[in-house]
């Protein structure tokens, strides 16, 4: 048993390390308010960190939610900093050494930090809700992107559907709809569940909570290090 579980974090590890050799920053942006880029971010930071790797959660939103999220759980849960000058974020973020993965957790329509957070990123994560104006609202971002990935041919970058209503017609769309913006279009997404929102407000996470929201959010994480490879 103990050798199974030392063979797959040594598997996982390799994903990450073999990235850029020493760590990896991940940036969950959107300039739509209330997607799910703290549930996102929060909840994938777990899962890194119970995957064994050293994961830091950046709050880089002034309106704080991690930070809030936090200090509900006492720090007990993911090391937290907040760092929202945009100015400062990318040399700020390279300057704090000891973690594999950094997550970034960005604020709506706040387009410097949004630049700032592309341009220190290895990843970049788009979380967004089915809904035509939602995917409109995301052409700035999947522009910023692009601009970055010409020139230096990174961040890796994609959507991540949130809020999935079953039955839904948009929701069954979404993905193929998403994939003419031409970022990767990650195929496991969140479904909306009370759990989420339930787990986030209590100062936990979906970990702590199981069921089909954390089976959900295990399935993405391991495609996230699928498309990283
Ligand atoms: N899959 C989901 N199912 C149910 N509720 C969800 C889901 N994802 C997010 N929520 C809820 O939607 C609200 C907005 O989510 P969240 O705070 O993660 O978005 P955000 O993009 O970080 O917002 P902001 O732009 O204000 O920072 C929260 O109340 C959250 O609990
Ligand atoms: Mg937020």
């Amino acid at each position: 048993m103990f050798l199974y579980f030392y063979n797959m974090l040594k598997y996982y590890n390799y994903h990450i390390n073999s990235y850029n050799g020493s760590h990896m920053i991940i940036s969950i942006i959107n300039s739509k308010g209330g997607v799910g880029k703290t549930t996102l971010s929060i909840n994938i930071a777990h899962s890194l960190q119970i995957r064994g790797y050293k994961v830091l959660l950046v709050d880089s939103d002034p309106q704080g939610s991690s930070r809030d999220w936090n200090a509900i759980n006492e720090g007990t849960i993911l090391p937290t900093i907040g760092l929202d000058r945009a100015g400062s974020l990318e040399k700020d973020i390279k300057a704090i050494n000891g973690f594999d993965v950094k997550v970034i957790d960005t604020a709506p329509q706040a387009k410097e930090l949004a630049v700032a957070a592309i341009k220190c990123a290895d990843l970049v994560l788009i979380p967004i809700q089915p809904s035509g104006v939602d995917m409109w609202a995301t052409s700035d971002i999947v522009g910023l992107i692009k601009e970055r990935q010409e020139l230096l041919n990174r961040p890796k970058a994609g959507f991540i559907v949130n809020r999935k209503i079953m039955g839904s017609t948009t929701s069954k769309n979404i993905n193929e709809m998403l994939s003419k913006a031409g970022l990767y279009v990650f195929k496991h997404g969140l479904n909306q569940r009370v759990a989420y929102s339930d787990s986030i407000s209590m100062g936990k996470t979906i970990h702590d909570i199981g069921g089909k929201a954390k089976n959900e959010v295990e399935l993405l994480v391991d495609e996230l290090l699928e498309f990283i490879k």
